[in-house]
């Protein structure tokens, strides 16, 4: 009886849902605003990449060579501790997937989402990657989409069960600074709990997460494909003691290592994306799950679609 009420509740906040995750992103004057900004600096970063320097022998920056540069983001709340910065992808990737539209096409290939129905992320972190730009904020040009989820394979609702159960996720920055400019793209990789758990780190949640990332991406024997883009992607490890060491200083939850371990092992993946095959370029939200913005969503329809999620999690 329990069960079919919540199943009835679920189905009918279900239908609350459908008409905004069907709203294309276009339908409004100031959603079509927002692509087009979105797509002209899309094109200045592709045009930026076409007068990058030589890039150094690694593909990236070490960030270590600059001064203020770190392999640690920067918690705001916390100034003396931030999370390992344990993957990279490599300069040497195809341009279109080292700027922001193409890289979180790759994301949506590699089963990768912006945060539930682009709810908020929690606190933003920053990371200095020694490039000369300084203190930066995660993810696009706005500081969005700063925060992928594991969408359990499902590019629409996925990343709101990661949200609620807590799997892999990351946070992202391009290194495009002038004294640094790689645009390859640092990610802090780790496991999260679920939400009633406050999404704290899970054990030894840094490298798992980082694993699982290399482990998913090095899995496709064909590439990963996301509406017709597919890519390669290859994996080369930097050993602890070069970008980041075998410890637990300084490293946000430390108390998340496995018994007797640092919690984090010190091993960067660096990887390079080949993209092998275009699909179409397109404004509808079937191609561009990324593009569900907070400013397309009033805060009341956020709350009524994750109610019902939540809803359709327990029935
Ligand atoms: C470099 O990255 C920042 C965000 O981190 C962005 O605002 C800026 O437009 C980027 N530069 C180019 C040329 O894409
Ligand atoms: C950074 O420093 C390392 C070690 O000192 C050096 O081998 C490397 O060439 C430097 N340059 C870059 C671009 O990382
Ligand atoms: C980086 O910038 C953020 C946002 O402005 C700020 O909260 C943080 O304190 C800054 N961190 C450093 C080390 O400058
Ligand atoms: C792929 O990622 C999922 C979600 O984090 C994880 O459960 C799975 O073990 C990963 N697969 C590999 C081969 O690492
Ligand atoms: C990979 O591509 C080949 C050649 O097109 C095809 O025969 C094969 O079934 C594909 N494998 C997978 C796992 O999709
Ligand atoms: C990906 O690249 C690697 C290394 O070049 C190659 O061995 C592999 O066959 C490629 N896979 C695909 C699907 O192109
Ligand atoms: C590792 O620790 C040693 C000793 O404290 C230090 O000199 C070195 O710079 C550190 N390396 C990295 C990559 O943090």
């Amino acid at each position: 009886m329990a069960s079919l009420f919540l199943f009835l509740l679920c189905l009918s906040l279900s239908v609350n849902v459908k008409p905004l995750l069907a709203s294309p992103m276009a339908s409004s004057a100031g959603n079509t605003h927002h692509l087009e900004r979105r797509s002209s600096e899309n094109d200045a970063c592709q045009a930026s990449l076409n007068s990058r320097p030589p890039l150094p022998e690694t593909g990236y920056y070490n960030p270590l060579n600059a001064s203020t540069g770190s392999m640690l983001s920067i918690v705001p709340e916390g100034e003396t501790f931030g999370e390992p910065i344990n993957a990279i992808i490599s300069g040497k990737s195809s341009k279109s997937v080292l700027c922001p539209e193409g890289f979180l096409r790759w994301a949506t290939s590699i089963n990768f989402g912006v945060s539930c129905l682009g709810n908020a992320n929690g606190t933003p972190q920053f990371a200095d990657l020694g490039d000369g730009y300084g203190n930066r904020t995660q993810g696009t040009y706005d500081g969005q989409n700063g925060v992928l989820r594991w969408n359990y394979g499902d590019p629409i609702l996925g990343t709101c069960k990661e949200s609620f159960l807590g799997d892999n996720h990351f946070r992202w920055w391009i290194q495009n600074g002038t004294e640094g400019n790689s645009n390859a793209i640092f990610l802090a990789v780790s496991m999260e709990e679920s939400a009633a758990l406050g999404h704290k780190i899970q054990l030894d949640g840094y490298n798992r997460g980082r694993d699982y990332l290399v482990g998913n991406v090095t899995s496709y024997t064909n590439g990963s494909e996301w509406s017709g883009f597919r890519y390669n992607t290859t994996v080369e490890w930097v050993p602890a003691g070069v970008l980041l060491n075998a410890t637990s200083d300084r490293i946000n939850h430390p108390d998340v290592a496995l018994p007797g371990q640092p919690v984090q092992d010190g091993r960067v993946a660096v990887l390079t994306v080949t993209q092998l095959a275009s699909g179409q370029r397109s404004s509808s939200d079937a191609s561009r799950p990324w593009s569900v913005h907070p400013h397309t969503l009033t805060l009341s329809s956020v709350v009524v679609s994750s109610l019902a999620f939540a809803f359709c999690l327990l029935a």
